[in-house]
């Protein structure tokens, strides 16, 4: 049995974008351009600087360790980083896409409750998953990894960039914890991106499914009229109640106007 949400969880609202039935946009356009700026860039800078952690290992020479405009390129793709930050944050304060899903992006007392019921989920003390808002507290958990990453990152690199400056200004010992803190933030980061997001993202069991998929699986258990004719994919969170319980009322008044459901 669900758990009974907080009164403060996000509000249930009907799904805007675009909705098929098989395909849903997750992410707005401009979230999803500054996911690839990101995605690039971060690549680049593991490219170019994790050689510098490890300049004895024979395979480093292979991938970039000494090669002569690394440094130039580590840098673009520092300032590129450090910009995207700049718009994200203008993102998140001014556009109504940006503050709507930094909303639902934002700790909740309900996550802690979430993260405890699918423990239970997982022990099998619970039968159903608890429903989760759009990101659940592991999404949640990665983005905000990925905001004071950046904001270690993008302090430390530029400190390191402007050396002269940074040793001018603090005692050498600051510099060589800069160096250390950039560094090792670097190895953290690269293992969190190839251990936790790809794997959650691309690889985990059952995250990616298709309409075809589920029919033909429930296609075998059930009684030919029991299975579904149409299967949309909802993006947001159902339409409950205070205990819960889904509002299927309000569910049919959303697939009643909406023409591909
Ligand atoms: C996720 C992003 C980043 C990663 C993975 C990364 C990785 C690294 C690594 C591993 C080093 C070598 C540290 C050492 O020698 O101990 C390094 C050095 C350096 N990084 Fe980054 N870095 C990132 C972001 C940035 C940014 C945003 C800037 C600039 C704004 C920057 C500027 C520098 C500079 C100036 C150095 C000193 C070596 C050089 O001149 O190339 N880095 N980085």
């Amino acid at each position: 049995m669900a758990e009974p949400r907080e009164a403060n969880a996000p509000a249930w609202e009907p799904y805007a974008g675009d909705l098929d039935g098989t395909t849903v946009i997750r992410l707005t356009l401009l979230e999803r351009v500054q996911h690839i700026v990101l995605m690039t860039s971060f690549t680049v800078l593991i490219i170019t600087g994790i050689p510098l952690l490890f300049p004895k290992l024979p395979m480093v020479h292979a991938f970039g360790g000494v090669f002569p405009i690394r440094t130039f390129v580590h840098r673009f793709a520092g300032a590129t980083l450090a910009a995207l930050a700049a718009f994200h944050v203008l993102y998140v304060l001014f556009s109504p896409e940006g503050r709507r899903d930094f909303g639902r992006m934002a700790p909740r007392w309900q996550d802690v409750k979430d993260f405890v019921h699918f423990l239970k989920f997982q022990l099998g003390r619970v039968n159903e998953p608890p429903p989760f808002g759009k990101f659940d507290p592991f999404e949640k958990i990665e983005y905000f990894a990925v905001v004071w990453g950046s904001a270690v990152m993008v302090a430390t690199g530029f400190m390191l960039w402007f050396f002269e400056d940074t040793l001018r200004i603090f005692p050498f010992w600051v510099y060589q914890l800069v160096l250390m803190v950039h560094g090792y933030e670097a190895l953290l980061a690269f293992l969190a991106i190839i251990l936790w997001h790809l794997y959650n993202v691309h690889l985990k069991p059952g995250h990616h499914t298709t309409e075809q998929e589920l029919r033909s699986f429930v296609a075998g258990k059930l009684a030919g009229f029991k299975v579904p004719v149409k299967v949309v994919f909802w993006p947001e969170m159902l339409p409950r109640n205070a205990n819960g319980k889904i509002l299927k009322t309000e569910l049919k008044k959303v697939f009643a106007t909406e023409p591909n459901a």
